[in-house]
């Protein structure tokens, strides 16, 4: 322990100043704080090991990004086929799908062109989703609708088939050809059936 002297070196205004020696705990303490921040500044700003805040934060935004990305694989992997899907993902995958394989009979905004008419509420083959996918898989071969089972998987024809359903009710400008087959009340809505 340092001596302790109470001899007063200094005063002014009635405040009192010794000149003792600060406590050896105290003194240790501070070299210690100079020591870690040496070691910190190398660590952290010179050398790199460290990662900072902003790095960890770019992380965890990457690892909740693949997380994510993860969940909407296995989303889609488990999605229901039988019913259309309304994901940004599976309509445009159809979408690029349909301008590809069916714009050039049934036109880009569904309209009819050589084809039917999709966006109304008259159908030749029947309005459920699961109609189009039979009709879509099988092909009506005497009228020019070729069947697509080989060309397309069960997940693109499931595609193509939500994206000519979220089309539905969609009036697109004339010249629109004429409704064919059986009209079914409100058949002409997206939201038809789901
Ligand atoms: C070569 C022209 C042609 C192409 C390409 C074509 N279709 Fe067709 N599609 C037709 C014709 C013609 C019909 C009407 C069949 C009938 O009269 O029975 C039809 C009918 C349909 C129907 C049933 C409509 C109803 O009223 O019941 C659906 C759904 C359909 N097509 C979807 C598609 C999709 C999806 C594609 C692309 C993968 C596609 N078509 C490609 C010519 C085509």
């Amino acid at each position: 322990m340092a001596e302790y002297n109470d001899e007063i070196v200094h005063e002014c205004d009635g405040i009192q100043e010794q000149d003792n020696k600060l406590p050896q705990w105290w003194v240790m303490l501070f070299k210690v704080t100079i020591v870690f921040a040496v070691i910190y500044l190398l660590w952290f700003h010179v050398l790199g090991f460290g990662k900072l805040s902003a790095e960890k934060y770019e992380d965890e935004v990457s690892r909740a990004e693949a997380a994510q990305a993860a969940r909407q694989a296995a989303a889609l992997a488990n999605m229901d086929l039988t019913m259309p899907s309304l994901e940004a993902a599976v309509l445009s995958e159809g979408s690029e799908l349909y301008s590809t394989y069916c714009a050039s009979c049934h036109h880009s905004t569904g309209r009819g062109l050589i084809g039917p008419n999709l966006t109304d509420n008259a159908w030749i083959h029947g309005a459920e989703f699961a109609d189009s996918m039979y009709v879509i898989e099988n092909g009506v071969l005497e009228k020019g609708m070729q069947a697509w089972k080989s060309m397309l998987s069960l997940r693109q024809r499931h595609a193509v088939a939500s994206y000519i359903y979220s089309l539905r009710g969609s009036n697109p400008p004339e010249p629109r050809r004429a409704p064919q087959g059986e009209v079914v009340p409100g058949s002409d809505s997206p939201t038809f059936q789901l």
